[in-house]
């Protein structure tokens, strides 16, 4: 994979190594106090999945129902490491794009907004999450890739950070961990602040017929993922219940 903006192929540094020590105290790490409890991450139950209402989950054994749930738990989290992971690429290359003093600085502030949503959302993992390519992920990488200003500010920060601060209030609401709710709520400001930027800055925008092309078809592709529903859910009852055919995952989960 030769995308970079997104970061999901940098690798981490050693855990010795010293950066890891000024990152510390650039994040003001000694203000944590209480260590998380990693052992149980159940923080979405079953109904938020709308797993309860699914007959291959209902009828799954306690066993198959825990793995289930704990992979489902697992992605999402995981998911939104990535998402903060390229938002920081994301908002660095709109640092380079921009086109007045007002615009660099304010991009660099959200750059630093998308840190340290990544190092707080990190915390909630044992170690660094492994990097599964879904077919979002990938198409918000090849996204970043692309030069077209008019078309990352819509479908960056308009649609996916307006999306995700819905979807952010949703699984801040529904998580049954204190501390994530807290962390979750404490994204909230920030996102509406990049989200109205992008909105913002189009409502004077001159687009040109390109941009419009790039912009429809990266439309088309997203609600062509939103159309196909779940795949990850799908894939964890998989892992939960065993191979699933296409037909029996459609009727079971994606309608
Ligand atoms: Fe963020
Ligand atoms: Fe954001």
């Amino acid at each position: 994979m030769t995308q970079s903006i997104s970061g999901f192929t940098l690798p981490s540094t050693a855990p010795g190594d010293r950066l890891h020590r000024i990152l510390a105290s650039a994040l003001d790490r000694s203000k944590e106090q209480e260590t998380l409890d990693l052992t149980q991450p159940l923080y979405w139950p079953a109904e938020y999945f709308g797993l309860n209402q699914v007959t291959l989950f209902q009828q799954a054994s306690a066993e198959e129902q825990a793995t289930i749930l704990a992979i489902a738990n697992q992605d999402l989290l995981t998911e939104i490491y990535w998402v903060e992971q390229a938002g920081v690429g994301y908002m660095a290359k709109m640092v380079l794009l921009a086109e007045t003093c007002e615009e660099r600085i304010l991009y660099s502030l959200f750059a630093a907004d998308e840190a340290q949503h990544l190092c707080q959302i990190e915390q909630f993992f044992q170690q660094k999450p492994e990097f599964n390519q879904d077919s979002f992920l990938s198409f918000m990488g090849q996204l970043l890739e692309s030069n077209d200003k008019a078309l990352l500010l819509t479908m960056v920060q308009v649609v996916l950070e307006g999306w995700g601060l819905s979807h952010y209030r949703s699984l801040a609401s529904h998580c049954q961990n204190d501390r994530l709710t807290a962390t979750l709520q404490s994204f909230l400001a920030a996102e509406a602040r990049h989200h109205a930027t992008g909105v913002q800055q189009l409502q004077t925008w001159q687009y040109d017929q390109a941009s419009l092309d790039h912009i429809h078809q990266a439309l088309r592709e997203f609600l062509h993922m939103v159309q196909v529903g779940p795949q990850r859910l799908v894939k964890a009852v998989e892992q939960g219940r065993g191979y699933l055919s296409p037909a029996i995952a459609d009727k079971s989960l994606l309608n």
